[in-house]
């Protein structure tokens, strides 16, 4: 059967670091209470020549040099975000066009936290349904445009950043020892909209907006909602906590991680944390995990990997990948 395999990743962040320590100039915060609630000690922050499309871009080429393809061996583009350059065309567009691509086609793709693992998903349908046969799938994010600066509940939480990965359909077994995507699962609940949105859009203010979160209630129903779709997908490969040599969560709390990792039974050990370095960059979290845990050496080739998130909507997923 066709399997959408990775074979290249890459990642891009803002020159401009903000450390935690700069953030109590700006808001009555203090790092102690950031490092103790969230894990996060320093976030990337976009300057005005920095953009979704610029930081998308860069992790486009830098996952194909590390594939060793070019813009021309890709045919699909799918970028999670919920920071886009413009209401419209879709980023994507705009990314596929910074890279020359006159051939083939691209979209957004919109659910907030899970973004990447919506895209990931919808990415390998595409592959295994002959649409495609080379895809990039972006997460790329500013949130930092979209932060109400003197919110002290919010703007201390997120980042900016973006990171890629190459799929190629590939003929393999059909079985769990495939490379690959094996198996995902994605659910959303629109009955939780108000806990976590941003309070303007192109059909209602007019405006841009500021992110609106009511981060208790997110993080009473986060590790319920994680260790769910993740058992799910282990239901359905028929693989355990066991059989996993990696799992790649979204990074928004470092409590959050601990508390999936413990109730699924995965040490701490097998768990990729970039939290502290990047803060939540919504979206772009997972491909930035991934990719340092690659240029450490720690996810090599035929690693079963298990990426998971969780975010606005509610929206939530797991995918499981052999690396
Ligand atoms: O990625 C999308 C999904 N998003 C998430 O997963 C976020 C989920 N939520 C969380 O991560 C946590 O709920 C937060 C990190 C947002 C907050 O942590 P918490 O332990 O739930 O704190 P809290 O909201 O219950 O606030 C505790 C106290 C409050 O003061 P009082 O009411 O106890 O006097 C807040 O006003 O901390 C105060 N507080 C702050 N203090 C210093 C809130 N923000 C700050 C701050 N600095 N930045």
């Amino acid at each position: 059967m066709i399997r959408s395999v990775v074979c290249g990743y890459g990642a891009a962040l803002p020159k401009r670091v903000l450390s935690n320590r700069e953030l109590e100039d700006i808001v009555e915060t203090s790092d102690e209470w950031i490092v103790q609630r969230t894990g996060i000690r320093q976030r990337y922050i976009a300057d005005d020549d920095e953009t979704t499309a610029s930081l998308g871009e860069q992790a486009a080429r830098a996952a194909l040099a590390n594939a060793g393809l070019t813009p021309d061996d890709i045919d699909l583009i799918v970028l999670a975000t919920s920071t886009p350059n413009n209401t419209f065309p879709a980023t994507a567009v705009e990314i596929q066009n910074r890279l020359g691509m006159k051939h083939g086609y691209a979209f957004d793709m919109q659910a907030v936290c899970t973004g990447f693992v919506y895209a990931m998903a919808t990415a390998d349908l595409h592959l295994r349904g002959g649409m495609a046969k080379r895809a990039l799938v972006i997460g790329a994010e500013t949130f930092s445009r979209i932060l109400d600066w003197q919110d002290r509940t919010t703007c201390v939480l997120f980042g900016d950043g973006a990171g890629a990965l190459v799929l190629e359909a590939r003929e393999e077994e059909g079985t769990v020892a495939d490379r690959g995507i094996l198996a995902a699962q994605l659910r959303s609940d629109g009955s939780h909209r108000e806990k976590l949105y941003v309070d303007g859009g192109p059909s209602t203010t007019g405006t841009v907006g500021h992110l609106r979160m009511e981060g208790r209630e997110v993080f009473k129903h986060a590790v319920g909602m994680i260790t769910d779709v993740i058992e799910g997908v282990f239901t359905a490969t028929g693989t355990t906590a066991d059989d996993l040599d990696w799992l790649v969560p979204h990074q928004a709390n470092r409590r959050i991680i601990d508390g999936s990792a413990k109730k699924l039974g995965i040490p701490i050990e097998k768990v990729v944390v970039t939290v502290d370095m990047h803060g939540n960059t919504s979206a772009a979290s997972i491909p930035l995990a991934l990719s340092v845990a690659c240029d450490d050496g720690r996810i090599k080739k035929g690693d079963l990997v298990m990426l998971e998130a969780m975010g606005g909507g509610f929206t939530w997923g797991a995918l499981l990948v052999r690396w």
